[in-house]
């Protein structure tokens, strides 16, 4: 049976004004481009006329500024979940405009089928290939898409030809099973393959739009010499953990966070001679990655997206082969999943936003009130690591913040699962230590000097206790930001 082919513009009138839509890939990556697009244009031309037209926003992660962009502005969202990097979401869901909630992205495609957040009425997928009997073959992110396909009455294809065909083969799909009857996740090494290389779905479900439009992958920030310094702590840390056998010689899979922190330190870990070449087991593969698999370092890559600069991508699909050898996407449900994250004993790095001297992490909001991006995958890497890691510069904002804080202003990562904490000072490691203890690992080796003896002064003043917080003081540091535009103004008494 011959699937339908429509315009962007006319795929666009086939949503309805508080549809759910869920959308393909991850990051930039697998996003569909030009019908979300084309629903901003129809949700002003709606608005102009005085007709109420939003819909529901869910997707894998963060996307393309086509999809978040786009849609905010032309005030086309009414809600949004799950990651969000884009400045125009991010300002209308600080301000109240977007309904935002934030979650473990492994858990976003199970709620959905679990009924928690309501129905998927259309899926928008970008696809590199799709034949007649409805077999859909992603682009370079996953996501979501097979639950929000399996999901929604109505399936929008972007069939981007910028992708070559040749992707298929490179994913990893599974049906997942829900409970009671789901079985374990039979992942067993980095490279498992235990899914389908496709989306099978009904065709008469599909419609298709027909394009050819380049990602809007963007370069990341060149290492600096503070990120360069975390980077080698970092690395040197393993480096020590394989000396005493805490981690085997063989060493094991690492996942690394999304920015410009995470890929740095990625590189940093290449460059270590004293660490064997290894894998990752992650969720956005960032271009360190790819650096490090041309050079042998990394010898497979799983994850959920091929989030790189666009130079990056172009050399990866000029060499397909080489790659799909060494390479597996998978969902997020997948990349993140906690059975697979435990078994295969997987090392975490993320980037925190602010550190508490306890060990607390906040890595979603600034001041306690505002957004960033969200969790993403950073908590379902960091309950379940074998070593959980967390990465920070010591200081944000020309040294008027320090990213260390008597009390974190929000908790994503709580005492419980953080192990260690590296800044271009030092790595403190927080595993077998009291609170009191932690603290001055934390202040000792990572804090930026200028805060030091501010933070040993709240420690001395702590009530006594198990946990030495002093309430009257525990906010400070954010008080003095807020007043004076620097945390060094801080009056701990
Ligand atoms: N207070 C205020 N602003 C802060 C801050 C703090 N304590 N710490 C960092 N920032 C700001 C930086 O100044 C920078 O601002 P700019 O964009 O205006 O320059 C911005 O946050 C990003 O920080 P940067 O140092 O460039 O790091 P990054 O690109 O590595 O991003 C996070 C850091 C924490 C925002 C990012 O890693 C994130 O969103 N993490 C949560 C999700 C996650 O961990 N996902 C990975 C799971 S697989």
């Amino acid at each position: 049976m011959a699937i339908k082919t429509v315009t962007a513009a006319e795929a666009a009138l086939l949503i309805k004004n508080n549809d759910n839509v869920g959308f393909s890939g991850f990051t930039h990556a697998g996003c569909p481009k030009l019908v979300p697009l084309e629903i901003a244009k129809r949700a002003e031309k709606e608005h102009a006329k005085g007709n109420h037209f939003q819909i529901g926003v869910f997707t894998g992660a963060s996307t393309g500024d086509n999809i978040d962009g786009a849609l905010s502005r032309a005030n086309a969202i009414k809600f949004r979940t799950p990651y969000q990097t884009n400045n125009d979401i991010r300002k209308q869901i600080n301000n109240g405009t977007i309904r935002y909630f934030d979650l473990h992205l492994s858990t976003l495609a199970q709620d959905l089928r679990y009924g928690f957040y309501g129905k998927v009425d259309v899926a928008i997928i970008e696809a590199s290939d799709i034949t007649n009997d409805g077999k859909i073959v992603p682009t370079c992110g996953v996501g979501i898409t097979p639950t929000i396909i399996k999901m929604a009455k109505l399936v929008i294809v972007e069939l981007n030809r910028w992708h070559p065909k040749e992707l298929r083969g490179i994913h990893d799909l599974l049906d997942m099973q829900d409970p009671p009857h789901r079985t374990e996740i039979a992942i067993t090494t980095v490279k498992s393959r235990i899914g389908k290389e496709y989306v099978e779905v009904d065709p008469s479900k599909i419609v298709v739009v027909e394009t050819n439009i380049p990602n809007d992958g963007s370069c990341f920030a060149p290492v600096d010499e503070t990120t360069a310094r975390i980077g080698e702590n970092a690395a040197n840390f393993l480096v020590n953990e394989m000396i005493k056998g805490t981690i085997p010689k063989s060493f094991l899979p690492i996942q690394s966070g999304v920015g410009n922190i995470a890929n740095a330190v990625l590189a940093a870990i290449g460059k270590n001679k004293n660490i064997p070449d290894f894998e990752v087991y992650t969720e956005v593969i960032q271009d360190a990655i790819i650096d490090l698999m041309e050079e042998g370092r990394i010898t497979f890559a799983s994850g959920g997206t091929l989030t790189v600069s666009n130079a990056c991508i172009e050399r990866i699909y000029k060499n397909l082969p080489f790659f799909k050898e060494r390479m597996v996407l998978r969902t997020s449900e997948i990349s993140n999943n906690p059975e697979v994250i435990r078994r295969l004993g997987i090392i975490s790095m993320n980037t925190a936003i602010e550190a508490d001297i306890f060990g607390n992490i906040n890595s979603t909001h600034i001041t306690g009130n505002k957004i960033m991006n969200g969790l993403g995958g950073s908590g379902d890497f960091t309950r379940n690591a074998y070593i959980s890691i967390f990465l920070t510069p010591s200081t944000a904002k020309g040294g008027n913040i320090s990213a260390f804080v008597p009390m974190v202003s929000h908790v994503d990562h709580n005492e419980h699962s953080v192990k260690v904490i590296v800044s271009e000072y030092g790595v403190a490691d927080l595993r077998g230590k009291s609170p009191k203890e932690r603290a001055i690992a934390i202040i000792e080796n990572c804090t930026h000097p200028n805060y030091r003896p501010l933070l040993y002064k709240y420690l001395e003043k702590g009530f006594m206790g198990q946990t030495p917080v002093n309430l009257y003081n525990a906010f400070a540091f954010h008080k003095a930001f807020i007043e004076t535009g620097n945390m060094q103004n801080a009056i701990i008494d």
